[in-house]
């Protein structure tokens, strides 16, 4: 059984990844999901809550219930840190390094592969500063689920919209195996 951090980002696929907690879940790994504060403008933590049947991490500065801060202790438990959908934001942050909230404090802080799975506008995907993002993530060993071609929730047609869930789950399970990790 794995530890399976799922990050959650502000983008109108968000309600894709209540999908994908339940495939986590069926396989039998567990599933903590962080939320930016975006994601949760289009669903709500408690889907993630009931599907993952654990608390979901919402904000940097809630108080804990044990002293350790619970993005140190998210990161040092995942097996893998999946981000499914992200956003361009957040695949910028990650590049960069930036800290600012429970979901990139929490991938700053963590040792464990990461998978990306972006989704968004189409502009936006194949905006240089995003291709850049990208690039640098791969450099550094992610794994970059790849958006599908093909009509867009913003009304135009391209690639942005977030790789089907059996293919995030699939890449996802392929990280862990190569982690030694082989539960199926
Ligand atoms: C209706 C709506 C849909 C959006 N969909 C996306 C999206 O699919 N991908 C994306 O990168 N940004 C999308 N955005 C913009 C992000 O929500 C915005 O950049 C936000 O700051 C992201 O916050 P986060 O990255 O911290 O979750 C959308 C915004 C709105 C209002």
């Amino acid at each position: 059984m794995s530890e399976i951090v799922l990050g959650v980002t502000g983008s109108i696929a968000a309600y894709k990844a209540a999908e994908l907690v339940r495939v986590f879940v069926k396989a039998g790994h567990e599933v903590s999901v962080v939320m930016t504060a975006g994601a949760t403008k289009f669903v709500t933590p408690l889907t993630f809550q009931t599907l993952s049947r654990r608390p979901v991490t919402t904000g940097l500065f809630e108080p804990d219930v044990v002293w350790e801060p619970n993005h140190i202790s998210l990161a040092q438990r995942a097996n893998v840190l999946v981000v499914a959908p992200c956003t361009a934001n957040v695949i910028a942050k990650l590049a960069v390094g930036i800290a600012d909230d429970a979901l990139t404090a929490t991938a700053l802080a963590c040792r464990a592969p990461l998978v990306v799975a972006p989704a968004m506008n189409d502009a936006m995907f194949e905006h240089p500063a995003t291709q850049a993002n990208i690039a640098t993530l791969r450099s550094r060993g992610a794994t970059i689920v790849e958006p599908a071609s093909g009509e867009l929730a913003c009304g135009t047609t391209g690639k942005g919209r977030l790789a089907a869930i059996e293919d995030i789950a699939k890449a996802v399970l392929e990280v862990l195996a190569k982690t030694g990790d082989t539960t199926q």
